[in-house]
């Protein structure tokens, strides 16, 4: 018996994030918890003749979360409030910093065992807040945290078909570091199928993986941002995970972890100037995270300068997170 949660489940992302894992086979009980909502989002999604049973739940008082929370195996929370035109992630940061801190501590009180995705951004520093929380709960293990890149790999295939055509189903690109801007950088060079990517559209086209998220913040013109690709994005992640746990083998996915806290995570650590969160592929199974791949060995000197301002940008993200929690204790 499989329980996913939802924080954050009458949100943009929410909703349909919602919908996929309630029609998802592997998922058997959905709770959904937002402090707006849920009774609406919870009846609609019950009515679905899948095989997960709906549940909704609103704060009341904190025993709302608790019951959306105990017995969960998995927890997804996209909760927070996303960007308007001319914002950056990190300007979300004061308002969802103290979201993200009070819902990891519902994880750690209700459900420390659960694979906890983070999507609220800045996910640099959300996931750090996260770790800081289960930390202070002694409930923290690294292989079952996880910073939802997954938005910025399913740009790049798509992008880079865009560029040299192809089945953009089929490109897998290492998206690694961060989830915002410059920290975000895709590995072009390692891109399988191989394809010869044009000189003169590679800037143009690292540029647009790296800030596609703007393009549909400038779109929506106040609306918010990535919704539904990211539901999608995130619900990919989530069903990896889920197939890892039925002891599917050979899971790859990238996300953003505690490298010293995951096999093979020190390695990479020592290659990123000891950054201790960074994106990377994972190999998943039924535990979570199981080891930590390094495409950081073969690097092109391009690359090797957009990683250069990425580790810059990670590391002041890094740091504000954990002393958002540091300065509360
Ligand atoms: P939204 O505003 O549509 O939905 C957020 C939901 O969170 C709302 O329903 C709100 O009531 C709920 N919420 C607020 N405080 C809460 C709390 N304390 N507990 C539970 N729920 C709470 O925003 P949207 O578009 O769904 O985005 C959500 C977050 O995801 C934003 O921070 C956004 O920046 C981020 N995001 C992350 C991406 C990624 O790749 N990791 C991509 C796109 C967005």
């Amino acid at each position: 018996m499989v329980k996913a949660s939802v924080l954050g489940a009458s949100g943009g992302i929410g909703q349909p994030l919602s919908l996929l894992l309630a029609i998802s086979p592997l998922v058997d009980e959905l709770s959904l918890y937002d402090v707006v909502n849920t009774p609406g989002v919870g009846a609609d999604l019950s009515h679905i003749n899948g095989t997960a049973k709906v549940t909704a739940y609103l704060p009341e008082g904190g025993a709302g979360l608790e019951k959306a929370l105990t017995g969960c195996d998995i927890v997804v929370i996209p909760a927070g409030i996303p960007r308007k035109p001319g914002m950056t992630r990190d300007d979300l940061f004061k308002i969802n910093a103290g979201i993200v801190r009070d819902l990891a501590t519902g994880v750690a009180k209700y459900c420390p065992k659960a694979f906890v995705l983070i999507i609220s951004n800045p996910v640099n520093s959300t996931v750090p807040i996260a770790a800081e929380v289960l930390k202070s709960h002694n409930v923290f293990d690294p292989t079952r945290l996880f910073g939802v890149t997954s938005l910025d790999v399913v740009r790049a295939s798509t992008f880079v078909a865009d560029v040299v055509g192809g089945d953009r189903t089929k490109y897998k690109i290492p998206v690694v570091g961060g989830h915002s801007g410059e920290t975000i950088v895709p590995l072009l060079s390692q891109i399988s199928p191989k394809v010869d990517i044009p000189a003169d559209k590679l800037e143009a086209l690292v540029n647009r993986i790296q800030f596609g998220g703007d393009e549909v913040v400038k779109a929506k013109d106040g609306a918010g941002s990535a919704t539904l690709s990211m539901a999608y994005a995130g619900f990919k992640f989530a069903e990896a995970l889920l197939r890892a746990g039925n002891n599917e083998t050979g899971i790859v996915e990238p996300t953003y972890i505690y490298l010293p806290g995951v096999p093979g995570g020190k390695e990479i650590q020592d290659t990123v100037g000891g950054l201790e969160f960074f994106a990377v592929p994972v190999e998943l199974g039924p535990n979570g995270a199981v080891r930590a791949t390094n495409p950081l060995v073969k690097v092109s000197d391009y690359e090797e300068k957009l990683l250069e301002k990425c580790y810059e940008g990670l590391k002041g993200n890094i740091a504000k997170g954990v002393e958002f929690i540091a300065t509360q204790s």
